[in-house]
């Protein structure tokens, strides 16, 4: 497995592959991993011959209050993660090789990328599509895969490839998540006791959701509320958005017809927790 911090040498690798007719995967990564991250490795590994990940922690999608400063680092745990893996190259960039001086392209997606997380975290995915532009364009992948935990990231990413003829082949990947039904993350690791404990109501809350679909609920206001309601008696848990929305342009729907996300951003204490089911009638 090769290890480089060097735009140069990974994009000559990549370039040596494809000139050899072998596919290449991406997964693009902030690092501190956990099995969410290896499960979109081992998806990357089944379809292309070749696995590049990429662990940068970006800037630019960190707003000026967020936890750029205290994000987790571990490099060695995470390649020593990856060595056991099938993976051909990790790039661990510096900030001023992806942004250099000069750097001055900013790519913004309208509409998907502006409610839910975007409109609580501004200039977030701005940050993410630029970063990912920028990765897509040295390691010019096949495909790339993302996790359906970010589900509004995946689908302004999926709008990017999309209109600017990336030619990248966008692969979702199931939420991993811990044995309590939290969905793995790497800020978890910020949350007190208590608030671990409460935090895997919000799966809970989902599932819930879900149950009241099941038994022949279409309305998603109520839907909504069966989520909150599973949340009063955690006093650590704060609710920030609730949500009902077209998987695909992020939306809001009010009536089950297609499938719909339900997605919920939650504050255990001060970490901000986000998380999805999708809710698909039969057809
Ligand atoms: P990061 O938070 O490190 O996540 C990297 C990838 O792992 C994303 O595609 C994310 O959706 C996926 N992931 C995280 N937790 C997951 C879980 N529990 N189950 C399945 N997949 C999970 O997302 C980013 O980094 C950045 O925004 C990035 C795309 C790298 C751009 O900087």
């Amino acid at each position: 497995m090769i290890v480089t911090d060097s735009e140069q040498r990974i994009s000559d690798i990549c370039a040596g592959w494809r000139k050899d007719g072998l596919t290449v995967g991406f997964v693009p990564t902030m690092g501190a991993f956990h099995k969410g991250h290896l499960s979109l490795v081992e998806i990357a590994a089944a379809s292309s011959a070749r696995v590049v990940v990429s662990i940068f922690v970006n800037p630019t999608q960190f707003g000026p209050d967020e936890d750029l400063d205290r994000y987790p680092v571990a490099l060695e745990e995470d390649c020593r993660l990856l060595e056991e893996l099938d993976v051909s190259a990790v790039f661990t960039p510096r900030v001023d090789v992806v942004y250099p001086e000069d750097f001055s392209t900013g790519v913004y997606v309208t509409g998907i990328s502006e409610g839910l997380c975007g409109s609580v975290r501004p200039g977030h995915f701005n940050g993410v599509t630029t970063v990912c532009a920028v990765l897509f364009g040295i390691i010019k992948p096949d495909l790339a895969v993302f996790g359906m935990k970010d589900a509004q990231q995946l689908a302004v990413i999926r709008q990017m490839v999309s209109d600017l003829r990336m030619g990248i082949d966008i692969v979702a990947a199931p939420i991993v998540r811990e044995p309590d039904g939290l969905a793995m993350s790497s800020r978890n690791q910020y949350l007190s006791a208590d608030e671990r404990k409460q935090a895997c109501l919000i799966s809970t809350g989902l599932e819930a959701a879900l149950s009241l679909f099941q038994t022949g609920e279409r309305n998603c206001e109520l839907l909504r509320n069966a989520f909150l309601d599973t949340l009063k008696d955690a006093p650590k848990l704060r609710a920030q958005y609730v949500e009902t929305v077209d998987p695909d342009t992020m939306l809001g729907v009010e009536i089950i017809e297609n499938p719909v996300l339900l997605v919920v951003a939650v504050f255990a204490g001060k970490t901000r927790l986000i998380d999805n089911i999708l809710i698909e009638p039969e057809v």
